[in-house]
């Protein structure tokens, strides 16, 4: 059992907090170091290489802290890097999140889906390995250039704007929306007043259960009686953005 080891987030931003969000309702317990990247957002536009790079980066200063699993909170680094991170660090776990498509291919196979991710997310091999898997022929696939980046920034007005722009032509068409990028979570009621009444497919919470499993395979579960505790740190030393999380946090 290793309890005062910590389990390490990371995303380009505040995003992954959504996932944060899902992993402390089932691991109340344990000790968290979430990385918001925010010196290097976003993501969504980056080569692979430079993905590879970022990742990395934050992957030794995880394993500098003593980290005993690593959560990548961010599905463009979770697509275009998990396999790389893998490969080089063999002895720590890593918990990728990914966009649910297959939750769409298990509940609501029949039925019109949006899938709303980055341009990197939707073009790399591994989203695209998991779409023609499960591929209902009723999908369209939106890469969301930019989004991202406002919702990072918390500018209403531009998120509307923004959704308004891009999504208005498939009002009525869709029932189904993946939010395939860890951003997108923290609009669900933006994105609804734009495309009315649809249901929302979140990797966040079948992350959460697969990392509580990894752990209690491995006996890594903190068992002490003793609330989370939460370190935040942003790459750019933004104190709006630790206001930000920790508000979502606590919401
Ligand atoms: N939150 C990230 C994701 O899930 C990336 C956003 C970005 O930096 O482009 O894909």
């Amino acid at each position: 059992m290793n309890e005062n080891e910590a389990i390490g987030i990371f995303d380009s931003g505040i995003g992954g907090v959504t996932v944060l969000k899902e992993i402390l309702k089932l691991l109340p317990n344990e000790k968290y170091i979430y990385y918001s990247d925010s010196k290097n957002n976003p993501y969504g536009d980056k080569s692979d290489e430079e993905i590879n790079n970022l990742c990395e980066n934050i992957v030794e200063q995880f394993i500098n802290q003593n980290c005993k699993v690593i959560v990548i909170a961010c599905n463009t680094a979770s697509a275009k890097s998990a396999k790389y991170l893998r490969k080089k660090y063999k002895n720590i776990p890593f918990i990728a999140i990914e966009p649910a498509y297959k939750m769409v291919y298990d509940y609501a196979y029949n039925e019109p889906t949006l899938v709303m991710a980055t341009k990197g997310t939707i073009e790399s091999e591994k989203f695209n390995l998991l779409y023609h898997t499960y591929d209902n022929h009723k999908t369209i696939l939106l890469p969301c250039v930019g989004l991202a980046d406002i919702i990072e920034e918390g500018n209403k007005h531009k998120i509307e704007t923004y959704l308004e722009a891009h999504l208005e032509q498939y009002k009525g068409k869709v029932k189904n929306v993946v939010l395939g990028c860890t951003h997108y979570p923290l609009i669900k009621e933006e994105i609804k007043k734009v495309l009315g009444q649809v249901e929302f497919f979140n990797g966040a919470p079948y992350l959460a259960k697969h990392l509580k499993q990894v752990l209690e395979e491995n006996d890594l579960i903190c068992d002490k009686n003793e609330p989370s505790k939460i370190q935040f740190i942003d790459s750019s030393n933004d104190e709006q953005k630790k206001k930000r999380f920790f508000e979502i946090i606590k919401e």
